[in-house]
């Protein structure tokens, strides 16, 4: 199957939620990977903890589908919800229902004239700090420095709600503490890449 490269995050295709909601169980632990692709580093969490639920986040519609087809056709308690995470959150997920967050290298837009076009932003934040509950972990990861500093100055302006478990505008320096890699993630460790991460807790 032939998946695009890239989604326009802009693009006015988007600016109506058409995602379908994830079936939540009450009292079950739920965990989200925002831009999550091929959902690799859900399904190694699936693995490792299938008593959770493990919700991606992703605006290419076609790797929705091929990912919550794997998701059924292998069992795994993932499911994957077309939507574009700035815009959408908030209606992908109810208030206060999310235990962790991740933010896995969050985009292609790292070029400073596709500056708006960057994922982690002021509604971004807002839109996490809605679905999380007291006490969930959001984490952050990128080989990007530039990212990595955006991503840091917008949680730290959020200090009322994020608090940097590193402290002040530090960056992480634990490693990936969850036991699960990404793909990017993976790719970036095998390359010898540089990672910058961040790692908060919701107030
Ligand atoms: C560089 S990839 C990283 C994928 C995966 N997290 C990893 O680490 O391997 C970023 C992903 O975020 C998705 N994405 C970018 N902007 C988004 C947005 N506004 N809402 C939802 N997904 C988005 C992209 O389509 C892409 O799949």
């Amino acid at each position: 199957m032939r998946v695009r490269m890239h989604a326009n995050p802009l693009a006015l295709a988007y600016e109506a939620f058409r995602g379908e909601r994830p079936a939540l169980e009450p009292g079950r632990p739920v965990e989200v990977e925002i831009g999550c692709a091929d959902a690799q580093f859900l399904f190694e969490r699936a693995a490792q903890d299938p008593a959770r639920h493990y919700v991606g986040v992703e605006i290419r519609r076609d790797l929705v589908d091929l990912v919550n087809r794997r998701a059924r056709a292998t069992g795994a308690p993932v499911h994957v919800v077309f939507c574009q995470a700035q815009l959408h959150l908030t209606e992908a997920l109810p208030p206060a229902s999310v235990d962790r967050v991740y933010v896995n290298f969050p985009d292609p837009w790292f070029k400073r004239r596709h500056h708006d076009r960057r994922m982690i932003d002021e509604a971004l934040a807002a839109g996490i700090a809605e679905v999380t509950r007291p006490g969930a972990d959001v984490f952050v990861q990128t080989d990007v420095w530039d990212l990595a500093l955006d991503a840091l100055e917008t949680f730290e302006r959020r200090d009322d709600v994020f608090a940097n478990a590193a402290g002040a505008w530090s960056f992480w320096r634990g490693g990936n503490p969850f036991g699960a890699r990404s793909w990017r993630e993976q790719n970036a460790e095998e390359t010898g890449l540089p990672i910058w991460r961040l790692l908060y807790r919701r107030a």
